[in-house]
């Protein structure tokens, strides 16, 4: 790890905002970029040349290792606003170091955490008029690093780009979720990358997704590669199942990605005296639950999501036979409901912040 003392972050900033430019009642994920972004480099074995300038085009080489072998990886979190007017982050020390857990298994150098801390907290302040006020609004925050070396031959570059872009978003879904059990393709494979956020575990999931979509589903609920039978995890979230009253949630076996709000959820029900387990939960078990009548809830989590509900769950056997779980309406979910009123509740302040999980801009 380097002991180097942090360089000074230097800002330029823009002429002109474009922050008018936002439908603020009306936001959309991922549409609009704010005025400034943080980008450091890598060269020579460490960071250098730390800046705050314009969110603006970069410019490339064709030949970058990033584009030709996808050594990239990204992190996403968001910065509140508060109920009494500030701004905060909501567990940045945790993307941080999963940010770095990636950086490791894509052979890429880690980013010293206080800088990081730093960096993040300079760029929202610059832009914190870009963090919008209210329930289902943020400002999304996206670090990521690309591998720089313009180079087509496979090895880890030596030289990188680390930028942290910021957007203000509202809801990522607009609906509940019909999902499919994936029981052809893989995401992720023990040994692999699923742990890591390396953007190619999302470009290969593309595919698989598309043509659920085209089948009329929302989004798949990956399984195992081995036995396509353990559920992993759903679309862009992690996911929750209420058995019998208990949360349950599959383990954090490598293949899944650790989500800062599964974590945050599990932490709620442990404070509100709600049962929760972290075990593997098969299809198999899913479906006898809900012939029983005890398959309560079904809920993915993510940042971008939040908590989100999940209406059906379809699975479709080699043979061709097709069986579907209806879930109870998302207004009669109590308990997740609930947890998602508290977790949103805590990073706006209506909620004490009991853990700390809120890092204030300023
Ligand atoms: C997040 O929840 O931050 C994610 O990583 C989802 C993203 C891929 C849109």
């Amino acid at each position: 790890m380097q002991v180097q003392e942090m360089p000074e972050i230097r800002v330029q900033r823009v002429g002109q905002s474009r922050i008018n430019e936002v439908d603020w009642d009306n936001l959309i994920f991922g549409r609009h970029y704010s005025d400034h972004m943080f980008v450091a480099d890598y060269r020579d074995g460490q960071w250098t040349d730390l800046r705050i300038v314009p969110y603006e085009k970069i410019s490339v080489y064709p030949a970058l290792i990033a584009f030709h072998y996808g050594q990239e990886i990204f992190e996403g979190l968001k910065a509140y606003r508060t109920v009494d007017g500030k701004v905060a982050i909501f567990r940045p020390d945790k993307n941080i170091k999963r940010m770095n857990n990636s950086a490791r298994r894509m052979a890429m150098p880690e980013f010293p955490f206080d800088w990081f801390m730093e960096a993040m907290k300079k760029l929202v302040s610059i832009d914190k008029d870009w963090v919008p006020a209210g329930d289902d609004v943020a400002l999304y925050i996206r670090p990521f690093m690309i591998a720089t070396d313009e180079y087509v031959g496979v090895r880890p570059s030596d030289t990188y780009k680390l930028f942290i872009i910021t957007s203000p978003v509202g809801p990522y879904y607009a609906k509940p979720l019909n999902v499919k059990v994936e029981r052809k393709y893989v995401r992720a494979f023990p040994g692999g990358t699923g742990y890591a956020k390396a953007a190619g575990n999302y470009g290969g999931a593309m595919m698989p997704t598309a043509l659920a979509k085209e089948e009329g589903f929302d989004q798949l609920l990956w399984t195992d590669g081995i036995h396509h039978e353990y559920i992993e995890e759903s679309g862009t979230m992690n996911v929750f199942f209420i058995i019998n009253g208990t949360v349950v949630t599959p383990p954090l076996t490598g293949t899944i990605l650790p989500g800062v709000t599964r974590d945050s959820i599990i932490t709620l029900c442990k404070d509100m005296g709600i049962p929760v387990e972290e075990r593997q939960i098969t299809v198999r078990e899913l479906f006898e639950a809900y012939e029983k009548g005890i398959l309560e809830d079904a809920f993915g989590s993510g940042t971008a999501v939040t908590i989100h509900h999940i209406v059906s769950i379809t699975d479709i056997l080699p043979n061709g036979e097709r069986r579907t779980i209806e879930l109870p309406s998302p207004e009669k979910r109590e308990v997740s409901n609930k947890l998602k009123e508290v977790l949103e509740g805590i990073k706006r302040r209506k909620y004490p912040d009991r853990h700390g999980w809120l890092v204030y801009v300023d």
